[in-house]
């Protein structure tokens, strides 16, 4: 019998269009261990439990897989399609076929509708999955306003024929937003980024605080299961920190509890990833009981270590230096 925490019992978070979600998610990227079965069985162990939010997206290969756990949910009565907050993303391969994307999501996560549409990636640089990290596509280029908001307007499209319900963007920089939102028609609900305690993007996450952007945070317990590609030696391991071992052994809990509920408080949208009952349970009681302190917070402030885990090197274009030019560290657009 799966542990039930009430949904109702979840604080929610509002969007700037009023409406109200989950203040966490589950992530639902399998990464090169898990099968669509296994991703997709624990999304449904998950809306048993009491989860209400998923983080999908098209390159993740098991929105089919889902969607049939969600048909078989609504069918069962266990939730109402109405109840549960479904985000997916629009894949780099994608950016001139927004809708057709969208589609296909909706009918195979079979949802009807989408709560959050992401743009997955800032530009349309494609990579075959599992290629090497130094490989690079003749066709990428850098960042250019007009070609995302071409993809924009097809999103904006989606919103004003009720597809989506909101837009959202993701692995954006400060320079990009301020290239492209002042163009936008319907602003963005979210931004899913990269945040854990060492990688905290303070500046951008104020950014979009300021500009009642949400964001969401992904790889929220610094992945510790990441693929191969992803890790580099410089990496730190959030959760082994002393510090975070500390706070946790101080509240009888896992040190990614203590990350979550970090996350929360900060206010930021976690979306853990676990296929483990144990674990998306302990993930989503997270959110109702024994908070931080005040000082356990600034504590956990303190571990900022700049340490970017999704560095993007294979969305890199010929000419590029390094992966830092993805990120316009030094406030411009690198073209
Ligand atoms: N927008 C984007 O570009 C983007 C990029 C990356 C990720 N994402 C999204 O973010 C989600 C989360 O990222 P992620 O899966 O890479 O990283 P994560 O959520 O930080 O870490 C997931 C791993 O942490 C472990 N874990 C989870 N709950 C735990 C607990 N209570 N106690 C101990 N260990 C626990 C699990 O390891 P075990 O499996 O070994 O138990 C799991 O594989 C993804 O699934 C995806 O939806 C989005």
């Amino acid at each position: 019998m799966n542990e039930f925490v009430n949904p109702a019992l979840v604080p929610k978070v509002k969007l700037y269009t009023g409406e109200e979600i989950p203040c966490v998610g589950m992530g639902t990227f399998g990464s090169d261990r898990f099968t669509p079965d296994e991703v997709s069985a624990a999304v449904g162990g998950a809306i048993r439990c009491g989860y209400r939010m998923f983080d999908c997206a098209a390159c993740y290969g098991n929105e089919d897989q889902i969607g049939e756990v969600f048909h078989h949910a609504f069918e069962e009565g266990v939730v109402e399609r109405k109840d549960l907050f479904i985000m997916t993303k629009v894949w780099n391969d994608m950016h001139d076929r927004v809708e057709e994307s969208c589609r296909k999501s909706i009918a195979d996560l079979q949802c009807e509708y989408m709560d959050m549409f992401f743009i997955h990636w800032p530009f349309p640089n494609y990579h075959a999955p599992h290629c090497d990290v130094d490989s690079r596509n003749p066709d990428s280029r850098p960042f250019s306003p007009e070609e995302f908001l071409k993809t924009y307007r097809q999103c904006e499209e989606l919103v004003e024929k009720g597809l989506i319900r909101n837009i959202g963007i993701s692995n954006m920089t400060i320079p990009k937003l301020e290239a492209v939102l002042p163009h936008m028609n319907i602003k963005p609900a979210a931004c899913e980024m990269e945040l854990h305690p060492c990688f905290q993007q303070q500046k951008l996450f104020d950014y979009l605080v300021a500009h009642n952007i949400q964001p969401i945070g992904f790889m929220p317990l610094g992945s510790p299961q990441r693929p191969e590609r992803d890790m580099c030696p410089e990496d730190v391991a959030d959760l082994q920190t002393p510090e975070m071992k500390e706070i946790a052994a101080a509240h009888g809990v896992h040190p990614a509890v203590i990350a979550l509920k970090w996350a929360r408080q900060r206010g930021q949208i976690p979306i853990p990833f676990s296929i483990h009952e144990m674990e998306y349970v302990s993930n989503l009681k997270a959110m109702t009981e024994d908070p931080l302190t005040e000082e356990e917070m600034s504590r956990i402030a303190t571990l900022e270590r700049n340490n970017r885990l999704v560095k993007g090197q294979v969305f890199l274009w010929e000419g590029a230096n390094d992966w830092h030019d993805l990120w316009d560290e030094d406030g411009f657009i690198v073209k």
